[in-house]
């Protein structure tokens, strides 16, 4: 086999075989296969395609390219959830002890990763005395033990997607539907999951902009794990403003930590019963959205839900006294209130903005060993719809620094106040 000749059939939108992308992926990853080959492959991917078969056995052949992580050893359907990355976005922090505490196995590993503010280790991170560093079989015992761990990542997990997304990132061929289906995909089936909900961002703030993209990614993904046998369900979600009102670690901390009582901001708690529905239909504990929905709204209002998160943290080494008392996690030593300068109706808060004003506070990683900050970050005190008076505060900077000039003009650049505004759902579409 030639890597040449496999380029022009894709060129030729010819569908190449199983072996052919196992040949392609498996002699990229050991370096026999050139960045120049690899890069054209790419291009020509990006722009013919490829069927569902190609995507399928080419999101296997990238899972078989390094370890898999084997959790047969505990009990249950192992659902795992993944987001295309929001602002904001505390889903993770919520959804593992409100599923845990429905007896479905949560056995997340998570990462740190660049953004507004840091990953979900991150956020666990401001916990006092939190751990997150368990071997294989540490992990498996917190989760037959608790239902729900989350540790980072251990094994060398899909060496081929790392080193392809390096090169489709100065290719100008991220952009391409089954490249990223089949990134997404085999990490999270390398990781172990057994079945998988989506949660697909679209918006302003979002990897995909239009919704016609999202829903292609979305069911691209959904038809992958039909095909490789994983359960995948997916919803397709707005991301023009902030999820939530909290954008910053501990501040997300905090904000999980209502919603876990009931008290959540309305849109987060939203797509937390609809994903988690989704996680237990996946898991096959129920038949309906609905009734996931009932079932999780029960251990909220029971009580069961913030009790399996305080018992979560504990397991991993952290004090869980937080929940009654927000303060022992620390705060940041300023809160400045940034004001409407009209009155109206708030039309837009450009949610990749707002996650700027953040990251500039020292709330989220530019680059990988940047540092962050916990308790630095932005709530928001009024969301897309509401209407506010000159002079409202519409968020609150929590910063550790008295000078935040940045933050504040990039805040004054992603908010705007009219006279009127078109509502968009939170919800666009749900794919099973
Ligand atoms: N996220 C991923 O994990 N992979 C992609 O290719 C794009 C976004
Ligand atoms: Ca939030």
């Amino acid at each position: 086999m030639r890597m040449v000749d496999l380029i022009r059939k894709k060129q030729e939108n010819i569908e190449l075989s199983e072996l052919e992308i196992q040949f392609i992926i498996k002699g990229f990853t050991e370096g026999i296969i050139p960045d120049y080959q690899m890069s054209a492959f790419n291009m020509a991917t990006y722009f013919t395609g490829m069927t569902d078969q190609e995507v399928s056995d080419l999101t296997m052949a990238m899972v078989k390219s390094g370890d898999q992580i084997d959790l047969s050893e505990i009990k249950g359907i192992k659902v795992d959830k993944h987001s295309t990355g929001g602002v904001g976005d505390t889903t993770t922090l919520i959804l593992a002890p409100l599923v845990a505490a429905c007896g479905v196995p949560v056995a997340k590993m998570s990462g740190r990763g660049l953004g507004h503010t840091g990953g979900t280790i991150d956020k666990l991170e401001s916990i006092p005395g939190f751990q997150f560093e368990f071997s294989q079989d540490e992990f498996i015992e917190l989760v037959n033990r608790h239902h729900v761990a989350i540790v980072g990542q251990t094994g060398n997990l899909t060496p081929a997607d790392k080193k392809l997304y390096a090169l489709r990132d100065v290719t100008a061929t991220v952009q391409s539907i089954p490249l990223i289906a089949s990134s997404i995909m085999s990490k999270k089936i390398a990781a172990g999951a057994d079945a998988i909900v989506l949660d697909v961002k679209v918006g302003e703030g979002a990897f995909m902009k239009t919704l016609e993209e999202a829903q292609d990614l979305a069911q691209t993904m959904v038809r992958i794990g039909q095909n490789v046998g994983r359960k995948t369900l997916a919803v397709i979600s707005n991301m023009d403003q902030p999820l939530g009102n909290a954008i910053g670690n501990t501040l997300e901390v905090i904000e999980a930590v209502a919603t876990l009582k009931g008290q959540g901001p309305a849109d987060l708690t939203e797509l937390c019963l609809l994903l988690g529905a989704q996680m237990l239909v996946a898991s096959n504990l129920v038949t309906s959205l609905e009734a996931g929905e009932r079932l999780l709204q029960d251990k909220i209002e029971s009580g069961a839900a913030l009790e399996k998160f305080g018992e979560f943290i504990d397991a991993q080494g952290g004090d869980s006294s937080f929940i009654n008392d927000s303060s022992l996690l620390g705060s940041a030593r300023y809160q400045i209130p940034f004001k409407a300068k009209r009155s109206g109706i708030l039309s837009h808060w450009v949610a990749d903005s707002v996650g700027e004003a953040a990251m500039v506070l020292g709330a989220g990683r530019a680059l990988k060993d940047d540092k962050i900050d916990p308790t630095v970050g932005i709530v928001l005190q009024a969301k897309v719809g509401d209407k506010v008076q000159e002079g409202d505060v519409l968020a609150i900077i929590h910063s550790n620094d008295e000078n935040v000039a940045d933050s504040l003009s990039r805040m004054e650049a992603a908010v705007e106040i009219s006279d009127s505004v078109e509502l968009l759902p939170l919800v666009y579409d749900i794919i099973e």
